[in-house]
């Protein structure tokens, strides 16, 4: 599988652990910066590795900034992105079988690179479920008032 990673300057500590783990599981990985720990804005890394999610140049992706949060905010603005930000690993299970998240968020200041990596191999080696979730995540897409399948 095809994986976009990117980060930020808080999130830099952790990406060559991620991206060794992800090639070791292996996948093909395609490595959108950021590229030192120098200060720089999680937007511009959350919306280049979503623009490659939303439009099928990559299957998946996984972000790190500080907190995880600002790149689950903004990499979920674009068609299709289902990005979650995590620190336990049942939610990492469950947003891969319940929710199809595809792209992986996580917080440089909240876990630490063992837990990362450990969320990463429990969200990659997971698959979504269908059925009844498949009909929820229509519902989603169908907006907040009518929640229609599609
Ligand atoms: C940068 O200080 C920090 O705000 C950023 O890495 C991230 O945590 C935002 O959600």
């Amino acid at each position: 599988m095809r994986y976009a990673f990117g980060c930020d300057h808080a999130g830099f500590e952790l990406k060559d652990v991620l991206i060794k783990e992800l090639v070791a599981a292996g996948h093909e990985v395609v490595d959108m910066g950021t590229d030192s720990a120098e200060r720089t804005d999680f937007p511009i890394y959350a919306n280049k590795v979503a623009q490659a999610v939303s439009e099928g140049t990559v299957e998946r992706g996984v972000l790190v900034c500080g907190t995880g949060l600002g790149m689950a905010m903004a990499a979920s603005r674009y068609p299709g992105i289902r990005a979650v930000s995590l620190s336990d690993c049942y939610s990492a299970r469950m947003a891969r079988r319940h929710t199809d998240a595809n792209i992986l968020c996580m917080g440089a200041r909240v876990v630490g690179v063992g837990l990362a990596v450990d969320l990463l191999r429990a969200w990659m080696s997971e698959d979504f479920e269908g059925g009844r979730y498949a009909e929820r995540l229509a519902m989603m897409r169908g907006g907040y008032e009518g929640g229609h399948p599609d």
